[in-house]
């Protein structure tokens, strides 16, 4: 497998409106696991998104786009609430097969809609925080410009997208780690496309522009920030 080159066109099983719905559905539960695992989230809440929350000394409001099966969202408002923080929680996400798994996770501080970037900001909704998991990797170019642009024109504070960082050891573990979870669901071929699929820390800098700070993160991930106001 070359993964020196970034590999723009290659699908997601997930992305297709008529991909098996057990098999997705079942994808979308078991993205907490692979989320525990692998996306670095708990270095991020303790980093960025905890200090931030803490600094705003009031409520506050995040918003997770493009949510999945909620497990993320819900997860950092078990880790706020422990650190005594007061943040309502609103995952958003375009796909309503996602929003149904997700809905299950519905707590009274953690809600889900379906909607995208674009008609929540028409709509003129406003969040301290916004952030995305794995969702900027299944974006074309425009929509990815799009899509930063539109979570920057939505946060009064910061916007923080998290990502994988493609490399060949990062591919090699995933197809050997994802082996006890992949039966039934679509994670190791999607997994393995996304990698593929995914940026080194200079190509998502140059995809994104100003004025986006794009860092390596944990093993395997970019972290692309923003600041309301630039
Ligand atoms: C790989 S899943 C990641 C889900 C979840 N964030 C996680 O980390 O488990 C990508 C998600 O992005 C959503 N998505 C795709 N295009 C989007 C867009 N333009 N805006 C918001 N979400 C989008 C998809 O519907 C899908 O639920």
């Amino acid at each position: 497998m070359n993964l020196s080159v970034r590999d723009a066109e290659v699908a997601e099983l997930m992305d297709d409106p008529d991909c098996d719905p057990k098999r997705l559905e079942a994808t979308l539960r078991r993205f907490d696991t692979v989320n525990r695992l692998w996306s670095g989230w708990g270095s991020v809440y303790r980093s960025r998104l905890r200090p931030y929350l803490a600094s705003l000394r009031r409520p506050a409001r995040v918003l997770d786009l493009g949510s999945g099966g909620g497990d993320l969202l819900v997860r950092l408002a078990h880790m706020a609430a422990r650190d005594g923080l007061d943040v309502e929680w609103l995952g958003a996400d375009p796909d309503q097969r996602a929003v149904a798994v997700a809905e299950e996770r519905t707590t009274p501080r953690v809600s889900f809609r379906c909607t995208d970037a674009a008609a929540l900001h028409s709509a003129g909704a406003r969040f301290d925080v916004v952030l995305s998991n794995h969702v900027m990797h299944h974006l074309s170019g425009p929509q990815l410009r799009e899509f930063a642009g539109d979570t920057l024109a939505l946060s009064d504070g910061i916007v923080l997208h998290s990502d994988i960082r493609r490399s060949r050891l990062a591919y090699a573990l995933y197809a050997i780690g994802i082996t006890p979870l992949a039966p039934g669901t679509f994670l190791r071929t999607d997994g393995l496309r996304s990698i593929r699929r995914s940026y080194l820390v200079d190509e998502l800098a140059g995809a994104l522009g100003d004025p986006w700070q794009v860092e390596s993160a944990s093993p395997f991930r970019v972290l692309a920030v923003g600041r309301a106001g630039g």
